[in-house]
């Protein structure tokens, strides 16, 4: 399969429908945490087994890992799970979007970019023009989860959060993960490849205020 794709083609432009999380869930009223970038959703899948008093929400651009994704959350009766396929951008611009902010508690954007060149910096799904989405979008004391092993790119990632006034950076040392959409510590596939190739991992909390 095709590694990337250009969020910034014009296919991407028509999203899909979004269903209301009456559709998507068993509980609509449960926390919900979406993880914007998820590729196959093996991250969401081992999250959403064992935290049931959570709904768990995956956005990804690569059209047949979410078809894939959404087999198996059939197949395995998963109640608690969906995803969407399309450009995370151009859906939570999209009035629809307004349709999964309700509980919605945080948002993780992990190891989100395969965009390293500045000339290539506009494909990047972290954009003010997101980050100020988002501020009109989410509640107060939402949370914004971001990982990376490319310390430019979290670099990018800070500055452009921390230039939006409506977000604070959390202390990490300070964050209680027990209460989190990730009490265990889950890791993604790209962090577990990380770790092995003892890489660096660059991670930040921002809050809604
Ligand atoms: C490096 S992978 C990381 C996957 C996973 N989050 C992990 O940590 O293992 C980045 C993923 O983000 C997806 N992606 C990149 N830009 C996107 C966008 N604008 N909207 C939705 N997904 C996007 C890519 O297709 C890819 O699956």
């Amino acid at each position: 399969m095709r590694q990337h794709v250009n969020p910034l083609s014009r296919s991407f432009n028509q999203i899909e429908r979004i269903p209301s999380l009456s559709e998507m869930f068993a509980d609509s009223k449960l926390n919900l945490h979406l993880d914007i970038g998820c590729a196959a959703g093996d991250f969401l899948f081992d999250l959403a087994l064992v935290n049931t008093s959570w709904n768990y929400l995956g956005i990804e651009i690569r059209e047949k890992l979410v078809k894939n994704a959404k087999l198996k959350v059939l197949e395995g009766e998963i109640k608690n799970l969906y995803f969407i396929f399309g450009n995370a951008n151009n859906i939570l611009n999209d009035i629809q979007s307004k349709l999964i902010i309700k509980n919605l508690k945080s948002i993780s954007f992990n190891f989100p970019d395969p965009w390293f060149k500045k000339r290539h910096c506009k494909r990047r799904v972290i954009q003010p023009e997101l980050i100020n989405i988002l501020s009109n979008l989410l509640q107060k004391d939402t949370l914004i989860f971001i990982k990376t092993d490319v310390k430019d790119l979290f670099d990018y990632m800070e500055s452009t959060i921390s230039n939006n006034f409506y977000f604070k950076k959390i202390d990490k040392k300070d964050f209680n993960y027990s209460m989190s959409f990730n009490p265990n510590k889950v890791k993604t596939n790209r962090e577990k490849y990380v770790i092995v190739n003892q890489l660096d991992i660059f991670e930040s909390i921002y809050i809604k205020i």
